[in-house]
């Protein structure tokens, strides 16, 4: 998640004050004596603090960043400091420092994002907290994602992939952006189950990508301004969301959904545990978590299996058996299939690690932390660098290259956190899994497609994906029969 947030931390605070700030404490910290109970000079981790003011931010934004931590782990080890966006951060790039912060240590390390961004969210959204709050609606977005919440979407689901594909089949469209428009379906069953009427859909999906396009935008409050616009659109959405619950509740129909977990949710004095405002909240924040996630690690699989036809093959083949099960597509794909498709399940997880989406994430510092006799002051940021770790030979052995089969072994612990670790990892990556599985299956089994263009570049979007979303063309395949095809959707394409 935090990713989001990179581009902009800190970009707002003034950056010369607050590295003067941070230079001054760091000398501060330097001449004392020691820290607490321990008598001994702690001292700052390895690294490079840069230009004063600037640090490093220039270094970081002239080259690929993956190449700016790769080169600074060579030189520094596991964990360095730097400094970037006004910001002074220690970098982690071993398991152990990862864990250090994100589980056994997690209670000194907050997570921190922008002020811009919390508003455009809304500051109630469970990744922003920390303690028995984040604790509460941790436990209630986990029973709504939970497997029998799954097993339930699963129909769902298949409605959702099998629109997308069709609304497609004989086009060529930017995989992404037809993966976004999935990924929000998806969002938006599990959200509010599967009877939101079209008119309040379209409400939130044309006001939600208002809110977007000022998400990554400079955050100036003047009208006319993207940020401002988004404020705006957010405004909108908190008002759609108020109606909806409050026409649940004038019908006392809460659901089941996970808009109606939240509704519902009572603290110990039987009274409602959360306000509308702080539902709101969450709901944005989920829709937020789950769309542009999702669809980047699908865009990144549709291209894995194009540029490896040997490997598309195995994976049909595995399909081809459910699907032929399943009277040639006649049925619907079963709870138990989803669960019994064991090479896609390796692609899945081998797309994971080298697409790493999410390639860090932020934490701050509460106190003085010592890691390994190095010093953590109070307030740094620290940087998990989850990209790093799954890109290192010595626990993904030639790296670079896809192989799922390096999955037949679980990976070592704290090795793979595609979805984060501890008590923030993500609590929708079984939904996440459940659309990749079952659209890997629709795609394989009924449809062709090729990548136009050349598709090597990255882009950032702001997390990683092929050069323009990946423009595919896909068409339904000739002896496959489609008898359960369904409605097309309006999908606003990118037409190359
Ligand atoms: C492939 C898709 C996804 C990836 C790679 C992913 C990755 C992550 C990661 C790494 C975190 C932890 C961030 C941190 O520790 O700072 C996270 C948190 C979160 N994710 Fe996901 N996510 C995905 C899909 C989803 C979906 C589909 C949903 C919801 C339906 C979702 C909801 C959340 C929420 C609510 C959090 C915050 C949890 C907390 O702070 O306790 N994510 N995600
Ligand atoms: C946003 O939501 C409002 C309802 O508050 C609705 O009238 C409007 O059509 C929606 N769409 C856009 C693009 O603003």
């Amino acid at each position: 998640m935090a990713v989001f947030f990179v581009l902009a931390v800190c970009a707002l605070v003034s950056v010369a004050l607050v590295s003067y700030v941070h230079y001054a404490s760091r000398q501060r910290r330097k001449g004392q004596a020691g820290y607490g109970h321990e008598q001994e000079v702690l001292k700052l981790p390895p690294g490079s603090m840069g230009w004063p003011y600037l640090g490093e931010t220039l270094q970081l934004y002239s080259q690929d960043p993956n190449v700016f931590f790769a080169s600074k782990q060579k030189r520094y080890g596991e964990i360095f400091k730097t400094h970037i966006l006004g910001c002074p951060c220690v970098m982690l790039a071993s398991p152990e420092a990862a864990r250090f912060v994100l589980v056994k240590q997690a209670n000194l390390f907050k997570p921190t994002y922008p002020r811009s961004k919390e508003r455009m969210i809304g500051p109630s959204a469970l990744f922003f907290h920390q303690g028995d709050y984040h604790l509460r609606i941790r436990k209630l977005v986990q029973g709504a994602l939970g497997p029998d919440a799954m097993r339930a979407l699963l129909p769902d689901v298949e409605a959702a992939v099998q629109s997308t594909l069709a609304s497609w089949d004989g086009r060529v469209t930017s995989t992404f952006h037809a993966m976004k428009k999935l990924s929000f379906d998806v969002g938006i069953v599990t959200i509010f189950g599967g009877h939101l009427d079209e008119r309040r859909k379209a409400e939130l999906r044309m006001n939600y990508s208002i809110v977007e396009k000022g998400y990554n935008s400079f955050p100036n409050s003047l009208p006319g301004t993207l940020y401002y616009k988004a404020i705006q659109a957010r405004r909108r959405l908190h008002g759609v969301l108020c109606e909806i619950m409050q026409e649940r509740r004038a019908r006392c129909e809460p659901g089941t959904d996970l808009l109606g977990c939240l509704m519902q949710a009572q603290g110990d004095d039987g009274a409602p545990l959360l306000t509308d405002e702080q539902v709101a909240d969450n709901i944005i924040g989920v829709l937020f978590a789950a769309q542009d996630t999702t669809a980047s690690v699908l865009t990144w699989i549709v291209k894995y299996l194009h540029d490896q036809p040997k490997l598309l093959e195995a994976v049909r083949a595995e399909h081809a058996a459910i699907r032929e099960t399943n009277d040639g597509g006649r049925l619907p794909l079963t709870w138990a299939q989803t669960r019994s498709m064991v090479l896609t399940h390796r692609v899945i997880l081998e797309s994971l690690r080298m697409a790493s989406i999410i390639s860090f994430t932020f934490r701050e510092a509460v106190a003085d932390v010592e890691y390994k006799g190095f010093l953590i002051p109070k307030g740094w940021k620290v940087m998990p660098l989850f990209r790093n770790i799954h890109h290192n030979p010595d626990y993904f052995p030639d790296p670079q290259k896809f192989d799922p089969s390096r999955f037949k072994v679980a990976p070592r612990p704290n090795t793979f956190m595609p979805f984060g670790n501890g008590v923030h990892a993500c609590p929708g990556n079984e939904l996440a899994k459940l659309e990749m599985l079952v659209l890997i299956h629709h795609l394989v089994t009924g449809y062709r497609w090729e990548v136009v263009g050349s598709s090597d570049e990255v882009e950032y979007s702001p997390f990683p994906v092929p050069k323009h979303g990946l423009p595919v063309k896909l068409w339904r395949e000739k002896n496959t029969m489609n008898f359960k095809s369904c409605e097309t959707g309006n999908v606003e394409d990118i037409i190359v």
